[in-house]
């Protein structure tokens, strides 16, 4: 059985006023303590997080800092972030600051199930496990929203911004049957999104002012994304923002560490976790140059691969040329490539009739955040017939006996098929997170889009650096004075690119 200390993933909704603050507030959720795949994977889990802790010196000195004041204590926390053991460690910090927190994964496929049980053997309530469904995955995200007397989150981290749509989503819904009366007609078709529209009637039936009495209680998100922020960015520019959003991904210590050193080392451990196949001599497509697709390109370059990128962007797509890399566009080298990786954000970048014209055996995998970069719908619904090889591990057959494989369903490939990052770029990553919060806890800002001031940007690189034995080199008065900055920093413009 997948849950092992609960009855069932069965979190049906159910009836129950409570008062709070006199408003009248029904149950939508019957509150799980969590539900996680199997309990006795806890003490592993713990060992992993035991580990990986030495691996993330800016989390734990973050969380040295600051666990003496307790600055989270009092804000209620919502995270829907990948359940790794490093995200175990986040949310160890976090509670260490005193927040009251509550978690479910970003990915139906990227729960390390024995870190979630970890989390949930210390009394955290967590709610993932590796290979949901859509509708548990959904389940599971709005059991993270709901905390005890049915309240919501002050504080949301999110990654990839479902927690975030969620909200909107049910807050739009409300807005909608308080205008008509009545639901808006479903359009949509993708299954996905079908999920989302009947679990925000579910909510509404139950309760038809859930999302607007929880709005207000919420201060902010801080998202981990470039997928996720570009969401927020297009909300603030359609003056639907409900709430304040604070950008990690475009942090330097973010953006330029784990999307391009963290992919170029887990792009390489999902494929060969998956396929075992041989790198080398190999030629790959890698669509998309920005700083994935960069990351991703250098990997397989390293391992001898003959690597192709497709660029959209003139800017990316001469640096991809300048590093040595053959720049083509996706239909001219359909038939050469071995290997395919997207990693762009964007949508139906690999096509169906794309999958058709590739050479026999050809393995195709995204490593961007959804999974819309490859038409898996249009694949599962072609006259190719699908075998599973293992979980996260597909070949498709098409009728003239061509075969394709596709890796984690189209999905994030490096967490699917293996753990994501290692733990010390998402310390890079996560000590952002942290700060992120504290900023939001502590200024409770009004709704705008914010990112991380840069002194704290070079704080959070500084916090890295003794672990790999760097020395800095502290600049003179006199040195600072001509360049023009403080000694202390910071030492670049905001504009500055990195
Ligand atoms: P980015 O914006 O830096 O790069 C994306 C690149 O794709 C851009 O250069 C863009 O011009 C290009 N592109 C867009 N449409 C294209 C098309 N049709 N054909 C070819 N190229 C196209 O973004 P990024 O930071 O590299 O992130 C890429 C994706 O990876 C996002 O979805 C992000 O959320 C995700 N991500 C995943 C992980 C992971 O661990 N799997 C880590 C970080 C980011
Ligand atoms: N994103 C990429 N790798 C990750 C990891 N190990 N944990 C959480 N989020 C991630």
């Amino acid at each position: 059985m997948r849950v092992a200390n609960l009855n069932s993933h069965n979190n049906t909704t159910v009836k129950k006023i409570v008062n709070n603050g006199g408003k009248n507030m029904e149950h939508i959720v019957k509150i799980l303590p969590n539900q996680v795949k199997d309990m006795s994977l806890a003490p592993l889990g713990r060992h992993k997080i035991d580990i990986a802790e030495k691996e993330m010196p800016g989390l734990m000195s973050l969380r040295k800092q600051h666990t003496g004041t307790k600055p989270l204590k009092g804000f209620r926390l919502t995270g829907s972030l990948h359940m790794t053991k490093e995200t175990a460690i986040l949310i160890e910090t976090l509670k260490d600051l005193g927040a009251d927190v509550r978690w479910a994964s970003c990915n139906i496929f990227s729960t390390q199930d024995e870190a979630a049980a970890a989390i949930a053997e210390t009394g955290t309530p967590v709610y993932a496990w590796k290979g949901e469904t859509l509708e548990e995955y959904w389940d599971c995200t709005l059991q993270a929203l709901t905390f005890d007397g049915n309240l919501g989150p002050n504080l949301l981290v999110d990654d990839g911004g479902d927690a975030t749509l969620l909200i909107h989503k049910g807050y739009e819904l409300e807005n909608h049957f308080n205008e008509h009366g009545d639901y808006p007609e479903i359009t949509t078709t993708n299954p996905e999104e079908l999920v989302i529209e009947k679990l925000i009637r579910k909510v509404h039936k139950l309760n038809g002012n859930h999302w607007h009495n929880i709005v207000p209680d919420i201060i902010g998100v801080s998202e981990e994304t470039t997928t996720g922020v570009a969401r927020l960015v297009q909300m603030e520019q359609d003056n639907e923002l409900l709430f304040a959003a604070f950008n990690v991904n475009d942090s330097a210590t973010k953006s330029k560490f784990d999307n391009l050193y963290g992919c170029r080392e887990s792009l390489v451990d999902g494929i060969k976790r998956a396929t075992e196949v041989m790198m080398a001599g190999k030629t790959v497509v890698v669509c998309g140059y920005g700083d994935v697709g960069k990351g991703c390109a250098q990997s397989m370059k390293s391992y001898g691969c003959k690597v192709i990128v497709t660029e959209i962007d003139p800017i990316c797509a001469l640096q991809a040329a300048m590093e040595g890399y053959e720049v083509r566009t996706l239909e001219s080298v359909l038939g050469k490539g071995h290997l395919f990786v997207t990693t762009t954000g964007n949508k139906d970048i690999i096509t169906l009739e794309d999958i058709r014209k590739m050479r026999d055996q050809a393995i195709v995998c995204n490593i961007g955040h959804f999974d819309n970069e490859i038409q898996v719908d249009a694949l599962n619904d072609s006259d190719a017939k699908r075998e599973q090889i293992k979980p996260q591990y597909d070949r498709y057959t098409f009728p003239d006996g061509k075969q394709i494989f596709l890796l984690a369903e189209g999905r994030l490939v490096n967490l699917g098929c293996a753990t994501g990052h290692a733990s010390f770029v998402m310390s890079t990553s996560f000590a952002n997170q942290v700060l992120a919060q504290l900023f939001l806890a502590k200024e409770k800002p009004e709704v705008k889009l914010y990112n991380l001031p840069k002194e704290l940007d070079e704080e959070v690189a500084r916090l890295h650096l003794e672990h790999l034995d760097a020395d800095l080199t502290i600049l003179t008065k006199d040195q600072a004075d001509y360049i023009g900055v403080d000694p202390k920093g910071p030492f670049k413009k905001d504009e500055y690119r990195y």
